[in-house]
């Protein structure tokens, strides 16, 4: 009555590998990960040099096009993105439909999936034209619809963007400025905007990419394949991670009850995890949460904010980093350990944070997306090991 793996396959080879831990699904020549070294590689750029001397764009095109653009290049893809900001108007007759206190991730889920009854004349998979387009647009479109989810649930007009300012400052402009008063973009806060977006934007084969490139495997449209990923990022485990992040140190609220947190982490018994501490690939510092924590002390500082979470931050990871429990199983801060602190600074709120990511990563996910489509491909179907019952016969009556 064993019902017999191994002719369930057709190879006659079977893996069993929950979570994915180690078996590669594709090939891919964007982005280069050592975790044991803490090594992040974009089409072979460190992530620290491109967060030096880059910007989100340029890393956009990057990843999209394997090659840094020249200048001429660059200036092309800038101005396309940038004059592809605005959004169809009956997209806010969709919004509309949301509760006002909906997450913005499940606007943003919903949004994006919309996009594609937008453009039917452009959704040709095999006609490279057209991804390309549909990777301008959604790249383009994120901060517009991020921002407009935004507006939405505090009951503000929508901003229009302004397409003579930078990526980042055009994301707070639409965020910030109301009718009222003029928002005048800090340039230092702009910066940081785009270095948050820059150290998000592709992480090769991280849940929600996978998702992406599951569902881009079946031919489904690249909106419905983004807009999947975007579910996928909404976890706690995964983008959901800075949310949780600022939620925990405003519950630790104090250095004093730091220890009392740490037990609680390393408690079994206790579901309660480090936020922001730990990761399926670095197992050693992921080298973006030293860009952040960088960039956080630049916001702070910029803005003259002295904020205790800040300081419980830094202490925590202080203890963890001497803590057996931590050092053993190889545990650091990660991306989301420090930028939620960065958001709250900039006034962004904590339910936006994980669309802050989405927008960041979209190129990430287009660019996979669009290197699988342009290659030989099958559909993605894993297998599963069976352990419901045997063959049985059905009751006689
Ligand atoms: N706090 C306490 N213990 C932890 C933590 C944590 N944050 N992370 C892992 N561990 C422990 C586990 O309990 C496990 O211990 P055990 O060996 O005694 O059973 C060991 O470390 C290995 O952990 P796994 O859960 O097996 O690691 P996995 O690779 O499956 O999970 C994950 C990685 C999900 C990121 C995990 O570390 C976690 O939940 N971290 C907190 C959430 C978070 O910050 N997510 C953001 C990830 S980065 C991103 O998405 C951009």
């Amino acid at each position: 009555d064993v019902i017999d793996v191994q002719k369930l396959t057709s190879n006659g080879i079977f893996t069993y590998d929950p979570g994915f831990v180690s078996t590669a699904a594709c090939e891919s020549a964007i982005t280069y990960i050592d975790g044991d070294k803490g090594v992040l590689l974009h089409r072979g750029y460190p992530i620290e040099q491109l967060a030096e001397h880059s910007d989100f764009l340029e890393v956009c095109y990057l990843l999209l096009y394997g090659e840094l653009p020249d200048a001429d290049a660059r200036e092309k893809f800038s101005n396309t993105i940038l004059h592809h900001t605005m959004v169809h108007e009956q997209i806010i007759s969709f919004l509309k439909g949301f509760r006002r206190d909906a997450h913005p991730m499940a606007i943003m889920c919903g949004l994006v999936g919309a996009l594609s009854s937008f453009y039917h004349d452009s959704l040709d998979i095999n006609n490279e034209r057209h991804r390309e387009i549909t990777a301008h647009r959604l790249i383009s479109k994120m901060p517009t619809l991020a921002a407009m989810a935004y507006k939405y649930s505090v009951g503000q007009p929508f901003v229009y963007p302004r397409n003579e300012l930078s990526y980042g400052g055009n994301f707070l402009h639409m965020m910030f400025a109301t009718p009222c008063e003029e928002y005048k973009v800090n340039p230092v806060l702009a910066k940081a905007m785009d270095r948050i977006f820059l150290l998000h934007a592709d992480h090769e084969q991280n849940a929600s990419t996978s998702t992406v490139r599951l569902a881009g495997s079946s031919g489904a449209n690249p909106f419905a394949c983004i807009a999947s990923g975007i579910a996928a990022l909404w976890g706690p485990a995964h983008g959901g991670a800075n949310e949780a992040v600022l939620k925990m140190l405003e519950e630790i609220g104090n250095e004093k009850h730091i220890d009392t947190f740490i037990k609680r982490a390393k408690d079994k018994d206790d579901p309660f995890r480090l936020m922001g501490f730990g990761h399926r690939v670095y197992k050693n510092f992921d080298p973006r949460a030293k860009v952040m924590k960088q960039t956080c002390d630049e916001v702070l500082g910029e803005l003259g904010i002295n904020d205790p979470l800040l300081r419980i931050a830094k202490r925590l990871e202080q203890i963890a980093l001497e803590d057996e429990y931590f050092v053993e199983r190889k545990l650091y801060p990660n991306v989301d350990f420090y930028s939620g602190i960065i958001l709250k600074a900039l006034g962004i709120p904590v339910e936006m944070f994980t669309v802050i990511f989405a927008t960041g990563r979209t190129p990430g996910w287009i660019a996979h997306w669009h290197e699988m489509i342009s290659h030989s491909y099958r559909i993605g179907r894993p297998r599963q090991l069976y352990t419901g019952p045997a063959k049985r016969d059905y009751p006689a009556k």
